[in-house]
């Protein structure tokens, strides 16, 4: 299959008369049973037409993706959600009015307009309205429901350029729209509303906090915040190990010139057994690391620019060839949690914590 590339400059939801033209066919090949990969402002989207269950097949096919882990129903106006729910509660309401358009997915008990092919067998379906302008414009013309994962193949970190989406899925489907970076870098937040209280079942840039000021108590899956609870995830997705890197990533924890001396020493060791080895660490301490390749992925100040960068970097890893990796650890607070639940899960949960481990650090 050819897969046409198509670049839109995104400028706050102006679209020249061309780029217009271009997304309204993107959203006809959506609605004829094709695929599109779209910019949104988390993470690049694998579009298909979520109330068509071939679409849906398509969407597992081309992302190589086990099909029991359903997939996330964009909208781009809130109305659109009675269809495709059994009810809309009043706490849906709110945390809508609040948190949408944006990066926030909600679950809800599924209509049989739904095809279970799109929520992996699940009698409920995770809706999410975007902010992205092209997102919303293709959504639009493509039917006013598009099913999208993260546009990356099975197992690899998803993507925030549309290069790893041309890397992935060229040949496999039908267009790509290139709309450069995107804002955020981690996929949304999920919280479930039909439990009581509401659970929080993937972090993300709207944090327990937030939601808590719109629906008093919020609880998190016990699987976000103890990696041995020995219990399966409710987000089916959560239970893969996502986001991983080809080379061994291993997480540094500790007071940061400690972490310094002790990812440079492994660093020597590692280099002299003729592994390549790289580091992800901040801005603050690049430059006393020394490795093959140094990433800085953001400024300890900002953990936005963090969240930003940190799939690029583990991809850039990957594209270099580098196959022993050390990573600074963050803070683990607010949005941090989301971070440090991607960066966890791409490292298969292997820590050092040097404040534990004395031995480790001489
Ligand atoms: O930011 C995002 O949410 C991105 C962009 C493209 O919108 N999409 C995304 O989709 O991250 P995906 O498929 O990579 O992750 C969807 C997650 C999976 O962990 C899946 O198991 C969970 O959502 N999920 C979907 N439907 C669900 C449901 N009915 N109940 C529980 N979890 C669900
Ligand atoms: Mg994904």
């Amino acid at each position: 299959m050819e897969t046409e590339i198509i670049i839109i400059q995104e400028n706050n939801g102006a679209f020249s008369d061309t780029e217009e033209q271009a997304l309204k066919q993107a959203g006809e090949i959506l609605q004829q049973g094709g695929l599109v990969a779209f910019p949104t402002e988390t993470v690049y989207g694998l579009g298909g037409d979520a109330l068509n269950p071939e679409s849906s097949r398509k969407i597992y096919a081309a992302k190589g993706r086990p099909s029991d882990n359903p997939l996330i129903v964009h909208i781009s106006k809130f109305e659109d959600i009675y269809p495709i729910v059994k009810e809309v509660s009043e706490e849906a309401v709110k945390i809508a009015k609040a948190f949408w358009p944006g990066p926030l997915t909600v679950i809800f008990p599924k209509s049989d307009k739904v095809p279970v092919e799109t929520t992996g067998g699940l009698d409920t379906v995770a809706v999410r309205m975007p902010s992205h302008p092209v997102a919303r414009k293709l959504i639009e013309y493509g039917g006013g429901y598009v099913a999208a994962p993260s546009a990356n193949s099975s197992g690899k970190p998803s993507p925030t350029v549309a290069k790893y989406v041309v890397e992935d899925m060229t040949g496999k489907i039908e267009a790509i729209i290139d709309g450069g970076e995107v804002g955020i870098g981690l996929e949304s937040t999920i919280i479930d509303l039909t439990v009581s209280p509401p659970q929080i079942l993937r972090p993300g840039f709207v944090t327990r906090q937030m939601l808590e000021e719109v629906l008093g108590q919020v609880d998190v899956d016990i699987t976000i915040l103890d990696a041995d609870s020995g219990q399966a995830p409710k987000a089916p997705g959560m239970k893969y190990r996502h986001y991983a890197p080809k080379g061994e990533l291993v997480i540094v924890k500790g007071e940061p010139e400690e972490v310094v001396a002790y990812i440079n020493a492994r660093a020597a060791k590692d280099a002299a057994a003729g592994e390549k080895v790289g580091v992800i660490c901040t801005e603050e301490y690049a430059a006393a690391y020394k490795a093959d390749t140094v990433k800085c992925v953001g400024s300890r100040l900002d953990e936005d620019s963090i969240a930003r960068h940190l799939y690029t970097c583990l991809r850039e890893f990957d594209d270099e060839n580098v196959t022993g990796i050390y990573s600074e650890c963050f803070t683990a607070e607010g949005f941090g949690q989301a971070i440090m639940n991607r960066l966890l899960k791409a490292a298969g949960h292997k820590v050092i914590d040097l404040s534990n481990n004395k031995e480790a650090a001489k």
